[in-house]
């Protein structure tokens, strides 16, 4: 088994210098080249339906395609700092405005001005990491076309390429017409998406991205969702989460058929790749770009910051897919529950009993009268 150092670079989960460590690229680069190591795969079985889930998905991703351009109402004015005004309002008091109540602390002399300011950087620097999260769904999606063995998977990750595309339009167009700059990929977040990308094994794929990388992002969009009230943000996180759903649900079907076959050493190479995407994807919510940019040290501020229980709520609910999911797969308890016991040291154990989104997927689907009201927008 390997030990933390091995697997995320450091003994202690919690050891900030070890987080801020890892830094963003810097550099003037427009594109970014990572090595995907994989064959691509035909296949001969052209029988469609012989796995009857996975074909179902199929034919609900066909009929549930929508248009970025066309059903959202681009035309809706959106002001940043209202933004964020409506976050405060539903969020209440953020770990940073508590944080300025502790004399000797950087934020202490902050005024409103700051404050703002940094509630304006924290959507941009946060659509910014989704946006680039969407580019690796895309990427990944298109490898699982060539690299599953199933023609019912191939078919319907096709249909995920299409989705993806749509999402990185929408986060994209949202950023530069409605908010004021983008933010570069958050280094913790590269880490992860090039270890899912470089994997030749295609499960790998779908485990990093379908079931980490989006699971996370169901739940944030999900959280997102809830506290605004901006109607164009609001539109656009309700469709893209009808379809992130459907992703996980194809993750979690296509994955429980192939891990009832594999062998207790090649679960835990699954589980230990699980706990590094998960770690990982925490680390990058310590937002250190955004620190940066607002004159302040990270090192000085994240002690503040990492046991605030607002914070602390907030990390815990980016698991509520992931854990039911990975439980479903049969990632937890096998080899004496290795898996269990990480989840359990990054304290999101208990959402183990939650529903899993293959059997909640289609709750989140848009209606029957949400597709016509875009069809004739
Ligand atoms: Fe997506
Ligand atoms: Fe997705």
């Amino acid at each position: 088994m390997s030990t933390n150092e091995e697997l995320i670079g450091r003994a202690d989960i919690n050891d900030i210098e070890a987080i801020l460590a890892v830094a963003a690229e810097e550099g003037e680069e427009n594109v970014r080249a990572v090595k995907d190591n994989a064959d691509a795969i035909f296949t001969w079985d052209y029988e469609k339906g012989r796995r009857p889930a996975l074909n179902k998905l199929y034919e609900k991703a066909k009929h549930a395609q929508w248009n970025g351009e066309t059903d959202l109402d681009w035309s809706i004015e959106v002001d940043p700092l209202e933004l964020v005004e409506m976050q405060r309002h539903s969020f209440g008091q953020t770990p940073e405005t508590r944080a300025a109540q502790i004399a000797g602390t950087p934020f202490e002399k902050w005024s409103d001005k700051e404050f703002d300011q940094l509630g304006i950087e924290s959507n941009n620097w946060m659509l910014s990491q989704f946006m680039h999260g969407e580019q690796g769904a895309l990427i990944c999606t298109a490898k699982i076309v060539e690299t599953v063995p199933w023609i019912d998977a191939k078919y319907y990750a096709a249909t995920q390429v299409m989705d993806e595309a749509r999402h990185v339009e929408v986060f994209a167009k949202y950023l530069d017409t409605k908010l004021n700059g983008h933010y570069p990929l958050n280094a913790h977040l590269g880490l992860l998406l090039d270890d899912i990308i470089e994997d030749s094994r295609w499960d790998m794929t779908y485990l990093g991205m379908q079931i980490m990388v989006e699971g996370l992002a169901l739940a944030a969009f999900g959280f997102m969702h809830q506290m605004t009230t901006e109607p164009l943000l609001k539109k656009l996180l309700r469709y893209v989460m009808s379809d992130e759903a459907r992703h996980v649900a194809f993750g979690v079907l296509s994955l429980k058929e192939y891990y009832a076959e594999l062998s207790d050493a090649e679960m835990l190479e699954r589980k230990e790749f699980a706990f590094e995407a998960a770690v990982r994807m925490r680390d990058r919510f310590m937002q250190q770009e955004v620190w940066e940019r607002m004159g302040l040290k990270p090192k000085e501020v994240l002690p503040l910051l990492i046991d605030n229980p607002n914070r602390l709520l907030f990390q815990q609910m980016l698991f509520t897919k992931i854990v039911p999911n990975c439980k479903k797969l049969g990632l937890l308890d096998r080899n004496d529950g290795w898996l269990r016991h990480r989840f359990e040291e990054l304290g999101v154990i208990e959402f183990e009993h939650l529903t899993d989104t293959s059997d909640e997927y289609e709750a989140f689907a848009l209606g029957d009268q949400e597709l016509a009201d875009s069809a004739i927008a």
